[in-house]
C-alpha cells in the first residue's frame, strides 16, 4: 500500500515535471522568430526605430498548440473507453497545473446575457456571441485587426511598455468565424496526429480554443501579446503585462486556477479589453471576468 502511494507521489511529480517542461519549450519556440506590431503608418503609434519590417512575423494559438502536442507524452494517450468512464466531468492532462473541468450538464456556470456595454460582454462556452452584436475594426500594420475602440488604449500601453524597455508584439487579434473554425479544426487534427481518438482530441482543443460562435477573438476584443524576442524576454512581457496591463482596460482572461470558471486553460498571453475601472476591480480582487460579472449581478 505504502509502496503504491510512494510511486502514485512519484509518477504525479513525472507528469507534473513534464507538463512544465513543455510548458516551456512551446514558449521558447514562440521566441523562434523576432516578432513585432505596429499599426500602420499614417497613425499614432509607436515604432520603436530599432526595428525594422523585416522582423515582423506571425505567431498564434495553433502555433502554440502545435509545439504543445509535441511535448505531449504518448503515455497520456486515452482510449474512447477511457474517457467514456468519465460521465459528468471531464478532464485533460496537458501544462497547465489546473485543469479544465467541464461538466456535461452545463450547471453551475455563469451566464450573464449581453446588456450592451461591449466592454463588458461575456463571450465564452456558455455565452455565446449575440447573433447582432457588430463592431467596426482597425487593422494593425501586421495585419491583425482589433476593435477600433480599443485602438487608444493599446497604443498607450505599448507605448509605456517600450519606454520602459519592454517589447510586446500582438501576435493575434480579431479572427473571422471561419478562422476560429480552422484553428480548432487544426487543434482536433494535430491533437488526432498525437494519437489521441476523435472525441477527447476535441476536447483538448477545446481547453485552449474557443468553440467557434464563442471567442473573443471574434469580437476585436482580444489581444495575444507575445514578446518581440529581439529586445524582450517572455518573461519580461508576460510579467509586465500581469502587473500593469490593467491600468490601460486589459485583463489577463485566462487566469490559473480560474479554469472550471473560464473553461479555457491558462494562456499568459491572452488579453482582453474591458475597461479601466473594470481591469482595475478584476485585478485588484483576483477574480475572473465570469466572476466579476456575477458578483456585480448581486
Ligand atoms: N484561445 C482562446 C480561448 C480563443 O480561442 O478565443
Ligand atoms: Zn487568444
Amino acid at each position: 500500500m505504502k509502496r503504491k502511494f510512494i510511486t502514485a507521489i512519484i509518477s504525479t511529480a513525472v507528469i507534473g515535471f513534464i507538463a512544465v517542461l513543455g510548458f516551456n519549450l512551446m514558449l521558447n519556440n514562440l521566441n523562434t522568430e523576432p516578432i513585432r506590431d505596429t499599426v500602420s503608418s499614417e497613425d499614432t503609434y509607436s515604432v520603436d526605430t530599432t526595428q525594422t519590417d523585416s522582423e515582423l512575423a506571425e505567431s498564434d494559438e495553433s502555433e502554440v498548440y502545435s509545439v504543445l502536442s509535441q511535448n505531449i507524452s504518448t503515455d497520456n494517450v486515452q482510449t474512447d473507453s477511457e474517457s467514456d468512464t468519465q460521465s459528468d466531468t471531464t478532464e485533460t492532462d496537458i501544462s497547465s497545473s489546473e485543469k479544465v473541468t467541464t461538466d456535461s450538464d452545463n450547471t453551475n456556470h455563469i451566464v450573464i446575457p449581453y446588456d450592451g456595454v461591449w466592454e463588458q460582454i461575456l463571450v465564452n462556452r456558455w455565452n455565446v456571441i449575440p447573433d447582432d452584436y457588430t463592431f467596426e475594426t482597425f487593422t494593425l500594420d501586421s495585419g491583425n485587426q482589433i476593435d477600433i475602440r480599443i485602438y487608444n488604449a493599446l497604443q498607450k500601453m505599448f507605448d509605456d511598455a517600450r519606454s520602459l524597455g519592454i517589447y510586446p508584439v500582438v501576435t493575434e487579434a480579431y479572427r473571422s468565424h471561419d478562422d476560429q473554425v480552422a484553428m480548432m479544426q487544426s487543434y482536433i487534427d494535430a491533437y488526432i496526429a498525437e494519437g489521441y481518438d476523435e472525441k477527447t482530441a476535441k476536447r483538448m482543443a477545446e481547453e485552449y480554443v474557443a468553440i467557434p460562435g464563442t471567442s473573443e477573438h471574434e469580437i476585436g476584443l482580444a489581444l495575444d501579446i507575445n514578446p518581440d524576442i529581439e529586445y524582450s524576454t517572455t518573461e519580461e512581457v508576460y510579467g509586465w503585462l500581469a502587473e500593469n496591463a490593467y491600468q490601460y482596460g486589459f485583463i489577463l482572461r485566462y487566469p490559473e486556477g480560474k479554469e472550471s470558471i473560464t473553461g479555457i486553460n491558462y494562456e499568459p498571453w491572452h488579453y482582453r479589453y474591458v475597461g479601466e475601472e473594470c481591469a482595475a476591480e478584476i485585478y485588484e480582487s483576483g477574480m475572473c471576468l465570469e466572476e466579476y460579472l456575477e458578483n456585480k449581478q448581486q
